[in-house]
């Protein structure tokens, strides 16, 4: 009998539960869930309440928990391509700490370290070397992670870092354009940039910054509670064209269409923390690529669903940008999915989908 895969992703503003299954016929979508959160400060409530909520989804939709992909993300994960001498197995597992020691910005007996050899016997000035892979992530941190899924009695197969489950997705659905390519994937708190240079992952950087940053302009902007703020951002997004607002409002809803022009104001200030990460970010990948630039940019997560941001970041970057639907990689899509997510909201599941799409060694 195939084996159902759970990717569970556990993000601030919701929980995303995909269950896939990978036969001869390709990829199958068995569960697809989606819980959402209340906004939590970090302590030991949030995680309680987040490990009830997961206990209450695997009870409700009767989730398979056998073989769950769970990932980490933040800045305890750093992930680098590095360059090494060419050398065999055993070697480049001793190589790896050395490199790891300048790579790594934390002393090495707080992280996990994992690795995997990208490319071989490439041609430099010094000779073969070879394209690795290097992933830390704070020891801390999983411990955390982990401490929440074990009280939801949910133990995982493998802890994977969100932002390669996400190069996973885009690297299936797009098997024949992986150079010179951006992907954003902008949640609630955490925004993933990966950087793809000739097919595998440049540079991946997460930053503390998300659509939870845009309902705090919002809110603060307009005066109004959370939750208030969260409707209208969701409401009205950014207009194609920056508003003048000096410009006198002639509109039959006058307070309405002030809202509007406010929100949109708001939530464009606050983009601009965002768009300067994102232009560091490629800013970095040119200099480091004798002046190659990125060609296209990919969007992903939730804040992706935000009215003409695919339009705002186009103009700002000066590049096209697209929104990934990660579903077209499924073959099989049961009808009771299709009409609730697999057209609007489906990029908010693509690290759901990445995780679960990771192969489970035989033990
Ligand atoms: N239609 C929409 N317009 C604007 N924002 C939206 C829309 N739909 C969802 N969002 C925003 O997307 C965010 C949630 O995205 P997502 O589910 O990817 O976050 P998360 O994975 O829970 O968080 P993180 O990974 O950052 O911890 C929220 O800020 C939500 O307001
Ligand atoms: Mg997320």
């Amino acid at each position: 009998m195939a084996r159902v895969n759970l990717g569970l992703d556990i993000g601030t503003a919701s929980i995303k539960a995909v269950e896939l299954i990978n036969n001869k016929n390709g990829y199958e979508l068995r569960n697809l869930i989606k819980i959402d959160l209340p906004w939590m400060q970090e302590n030991t409530e949030k995680e309680a309440i987040t490990a009830k909520l997961i206990k209450g989804l695997i009870d409700k939709y009767k989730v398979n928990t056998g073989r769950v992909i769970s990932g980490v993300k933040g800045e305890s994960v750093i992930v680098r391509r590095i360059r090494m001498p060419l050398m065999g197995q055993r070697e480049t597992n001793q190589a790896v700490r050395w490199q790891a020691e300048e790579h790594i910005p934390y002393s090495l007996d707080q992280v996990c370290l994992s690795f995997q050899v990208l490319e071989k016997n490439l041609m430099g000035e010094e000779g073969e070397y070879m394209s690795v892979i290097l992933v830390g992530v704070k020891k801390e941190a999983i411990k955390k992670h982990l401490q929440v899924l074990t009280r939801a009695s949910v133990f995982p197969r493998i802890v994977d870092v969100d932002a390669l489950a996400l190069f996973n997705v885009f690297q299936l659905s797009n098997p024949e354009d992986k150079d010179k390519v951006a992907l954003l994937e902008i949640g609630h708190n955490n925004t993933s940039i990966v950087i793809l240079d000739r097919g595998y992952p440049f540079l991946i950087r997460d930053i503390n910054w998300g659509g939870f940053h845009l309902t705090q302009a919002v809110k603060k902007e307009l005066k109004v509670s959370y939750e208030v703020a969260q409707k209208m951002k969701e409401k009205y997004g950014i207009d194609a064209e920056e508003i003048d607002l000096s410009r006198p409002v002639n509109s039959q809803n006058e307070s309405e269409e002030k809202n509007k022009r406010l929100v949109n104001a708001a939530i464009r200030k606050a983009m601009n923390t965002l768009v300067k990460e994102i232009v560091h970010s490629f800013e970095y990948y040119t200099s480091q690529k004798e002046g190659t630039a990125i060609k296209r940019v990919i969007l992903s997560g939730g804040t992706s669903c935000l009215r003409n941001i695919d339009k705002f970041l186009s103009e700002e970057l000066g590049l096209s940008v697209e929104t990934i639907n990660p579903f077209t990689i499924i073959a099989g899509k049961p009808a009771k999915f299709q009409s609730e997510y697999l057209s609007k909201g489906s990029s908010l599941f693509t690290v759901g989908i990445g995780l679960a799409l990771r192969k489970i060694k035989k033990i």
